[in-house]
């Protein structure tokens, strides 16, 4: 059974522009460091390519965390019990999912996604390999708190959240979203719990390659957010002069990845002029990596208690089962 429900989330003005897209492209890049929140690269194209960039060889963390899923999904069933609402944030069209729903008998899946056509298809192809669970997509962003459809009343929630997403935030951020994590799943009264995915700290060399794939995918995925700018937001952004870079930032513990200007530019975006000097940047993502004792501190920052973490047998990536965190006065 699919039930699709379309939520309206895009805000457009008379010319049809997505205002939350521009508002945030014209006041990152009016920045001293102009930088662009990197949910913008999951257009259509944008998805697409995120997909291709997860089949890379250089790209690890698909791999190994599946690999994970397959080999420790009993011991998630075990801990976890059938008849749960699996809530996944930023569905995507992961290959992930089935074998997490395979091996835990959920009772109902809810996708959140903001990407509306994704969202679609990815719920079509999960209902049909799994045609007795309920599949109720939200479109949705999934950094706020979200009324789950009601549909799941009455069962216990995992929240889903592979891919080290979490590491594409700041801490501060990833704390915030932890925090709505529990808003949106319930508190330990209601028993629940979340499965997410974390990459490991370890050799900058694998780690950038990860984020600078041979066939040049991730490359073409950082620069269609200029494409996306040029056709959506009138833009006249030179494609040609900026090069994609990703690059271990040590002191942050993260991947940092750019579009580079590689000669003095000028452009408009949505009527506003914009200048560039050769070697300038436009910071577009972060990929933050965690030890163990930095995961833990995390999760238990937004309000999580880890129950289990399973790695592979290089540590190269973390699965780490949770619960709500009882709120208690402690010292
Ligand atoms: N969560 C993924 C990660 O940080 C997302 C990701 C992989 C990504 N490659 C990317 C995001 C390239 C933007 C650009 O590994």
């Amino acid at each position: 059974m699919s039930i699709v429900r379309t939520l309206q989330h895009v805000d457009a003005d008379r010319d049809g522009i997505d205002t939350a897209f521009r508002d945030d492209v014209l006041a990152g890049l009016a920045q001293r460091h102009k930088a662009i929140p990197a949910r913008w690269f999951y257009d259509t194209r944008g998805s697409g390519l995120f997909e291709d960039i997860t089949r890379q060889p250089e790209y690890y963390p698909t791999r190994v965390e599946t690999g994970l899923l397959e080999q420790v999904g009993k011991d998630i069933a075990a801990l976890v019990g059938p008849g749960r609402c699996v809530v996944e944030f930023g569905s995507g069209s992961s290959v992930k999912t089935p074998h997490l729903l395979a091996a835990i008998d959920p009772g109902s899946y809810v996708p959140i996604d903001i990407s509306g056509d994704f969202l679609r298809d990815s719920s079509r192809s999960l209902a049909e390999r799994f045609p007795d669970l309920p599949v109720i997509p939200v479109e949705a962003n999934f950094m706020n708190p979200v009324a789950l459809p009601h549909e799941v009343d009455g069962q216990a929630r995992l929240g889903f959240f592979p891919g080290s997403t979490i590491g594409n935030m700041v801490a501060r951020t990833a704390v915030d979203l932890l925090r709505s994590m529990r808003d949106t799943l319930g508190g330990p009264d209601s028993g629940a719990m979340l499965l997410i995915g974390i990459d490991r700290i370890k050799d900058v060399a694998v780690l950038e390659a990860a984020y600078d794939d041979a066939a040049g995918v991730t490359a073409a995925f950082n620069r269609n957010l200029l494409t996306r700018i040029n056709r959506e937001l009138a833009g006249t952004v030179p494609e040609d002069a900026f090069v994609h870079l990703a690059r271990w930032n040590d002191r942050f513990a993260r991947i940092e990845m750019h579009l580079e200007a590689q000669r003095d530019v000028a452009f408009q975006v949505a009527g506003q002029p914009f200048a560039m000097a050769k070697g300038e940047t436009i910071h577009t993502e972060n990929s933050h990596k965690y030890g163990p004792r930095d995961a833990n501190l995390l999760l238990r920052t937004g309000e999580w208690t880890p129950v289990e973490t399973w790695t592979d047998a290089d540590d190269r990536f973390a699965l780490i089962l949770a619960k709500a965190t009882e709120y208690r006065t402690a010292p």
